[in-house]
């Protein structure tokens, strides 16, 4: 199958935080005035947590959003680290952590209904309430991958295996090429060259 078409849909990028738990995500459409949907992989600590506690908030990245939000929220899993120790944090009506520095908006949720899809499970939520936290633009998934070159992790629905490169061996990000620059260092977490390894 020619993919290719799909690199054309456009999302926004979100952080999903539930109790205990909160990851990136660009799968969040709005379905009706009141219902949102996200499909979130089951391997992610914060599918279970979304199942357990079904309340969550949803935090609206901007241009402006911090590349160590991303980092943290998108690479690594609160299943192993409190993804909130290093930022502050407020909290929502249900007590739920929220970042709101350089975010453009909050969304507090509580799920209705969940669909299996094999690997991923798509939430149906109810919107509780809605606010606006900033006039910064918001980040789209484009802008996200082409100004900040931004990389999407293997247990994200649009992750697509790299054909060859050197993956990062700290955060997941893949440089693809023959050769790695011996100066080279990661663009998401810093990390140097050393760190890579090489992947075909
Ligand atoms: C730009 C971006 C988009 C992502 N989109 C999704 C998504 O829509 N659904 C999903 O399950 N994971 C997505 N991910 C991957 C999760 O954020 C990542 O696997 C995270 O480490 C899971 O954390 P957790 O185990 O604490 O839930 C995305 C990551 C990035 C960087």
């Amino acid at each position: 199958m020619n993919k290719e078409g799909l690199k054309k849909i456009s999302y926004g990028v979100y952080i999903v935080n539930t109790v205990n738990s909160g990851c990136v995500v660009n799968t969040l459409t709005q379905v009706t005035n009141d219902k949102i949907t996200v499909t979130i992989n089951k391997d992610n600590y914060t599918n279970k947590m979304l199942k357990e506690y079904k309340k969550f908030n949803v935090t609206v990245l901007t241009k402006n959003t911090d590349m160590t939000v991303i980092q943290t929220f998108g690479f690594t899993s609160s299943k192993d680290n409190d993804k909130y120790a290093n930022f502050k944090t407020e909290a929502d009506s249900n007590n739920i952590p929220y970042i709101k520095e350089d975010m453009a908006a909050l969304i507090e949720a509580e799920v209705t209904d969940i669909i299996d899809v094999d690997t991923h499970t798509i939430f149906i939520a109810k919107i509780l309430n809605t606010k606006k936290l900033s006039n910064n633009e918001v980040m789209t998934y484009d802008y996200y991958h082409k100004v900040k070159n931004g990389v999407t992790p293997p247990k994200a629905p649009t992750y697509e295996k790299p054909k060859k490169g050197y993956r990062c061996k700290i955060c997941g990000y893949v440089y693809e090429g023959e050769e790695l620059p011996k100066d080279f260092v990661c663009p998401i977490c810093g990390a140097p060259a050393s760190a890579f390894e090489k992947i075909d």
